[in-house]
């Protein structure tokens, strides 16, 4: 059974025991709804640390105000086993008490890579996302961090954020991992009603076909996706095409370097998915 803890200190305590023991010590940081995609970076994490820590926090600093922090489908029994079956040491679980106890006044804010794409439609969004990561990585102290290409801009950012302040951490991007029929796998797939999630898989289809496709202009190509998703009932939130590693947009499409990034609405959902060129 892997160890439940909700304190900080208890979770650094368990921390420097393993450590004193010259573990290793994994961490791969959720917000719960466990699905396979979460548990391909729990393996990932194995391959490179004794000791693996799954945290499991719903972080409302990262959610806009009109978003769905409240809907966000929280599942912990099912997660803990999930995290039992993969063998998981410790499950870290803060409640928002633990992680905030005091009006919070310092926030860790990456300018750059954080400025188009989701941090376009979702203002403050990555703000959270690296305050809460700093917060987890202070709480579990790894030695190696495990993060999802799903969130390809958030791994961005993040390895970015570990450089910039010299986090002393080995940071793994893990492969998208999607469903039968090709859907990022994703929490929030659990919210789509039934005709969304039928038609929800043509995201990935457009993208998959772009390499072989002779179109190259990012016009013609935010055009022809806009449409494809107006006609499942999608509503393109961002089609770009940026640079992979400075996110900076590009007008052609490049045979390199090349990351296609893409946010859908699907009735209250917002799906994102990616490709790299
Ligand atoms: P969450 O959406 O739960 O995702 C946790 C981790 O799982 C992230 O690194 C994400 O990129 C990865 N992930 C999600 N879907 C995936 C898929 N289909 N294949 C591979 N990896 C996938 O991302 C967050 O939580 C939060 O922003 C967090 C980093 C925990 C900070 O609160």
């Amino acid at each position: 059974m892997p160890k439940i803890i909700q304190s900080i200190k208890a979770m650094q305590q368990q921390v420097k025991t393993w450590r004193k023991n010259d573990h290793l010590v994994g961490l791969v940081p959720t917000m719960g709804c466990l699905h396979e995609g979460h548990l391909s970076l729990i393996r990932e994490a194995y391959k490179h640390a004794d000791k693996v820590v799954v945290s499991i926090f719903v972080n409302p600093t990262q959610f806009g105000p009109n978003e769905d922090f409240a809907q966000y489908p929280r599942t912990f029994e099912e997660d803990i086993e999930k995290c039992l079956k993969e063998g998981v040491h410790a499950i870290f679980n803060p409640t928002i008490e633990d992680m905030y106890p005091v009006p919070q006044t310092t926030w860790v804010d990456e300018e750059e890579l954080s400025k188009g794409l989701c941090g376009a439609s979702r203002p403050g969004h990555f703000r959270g996302v690296t305050s809460v990561v700093t917060k987890l990585f202070n709480a579990c102290l790894p030695d190696v961090a495990v993060f999802g290409q799903k969130d390809a801009q958030q791994a961005l950012i993040i390895k970015k954020m570990i450089l910039d302040l010299n986090f002393s951490i080995d940071m793994i991007i893990a492969p998208t991992v999607r469903e039968y029929d090709e859907l990022a796998m994703s929490s929030r797939n659990l919210l789509l009603t039934a005709e969304h999630r039928l038609n929800a898989p043509q995201i990935y289809q457009f993208l998959k076909q772009i390499p072989k496709s002779n179109v190259r202009s990012t016009r013609t190509l935010q055009q022809n996706f806009a449409e494809k998703m107006s006609a499942i009932g999608g509503q393109v939130d961002y089609f770009s095409v940026v640079s992979k590693d400075s996110l900076l947009p590009i007008e052609e499409i490049e045979e390199e370097n090349t990351l296609i990034a893409v946010a859908v609405r699907m009735g209250p959902v917002r799906l994102i998915d990616n490709i790299f060129i």
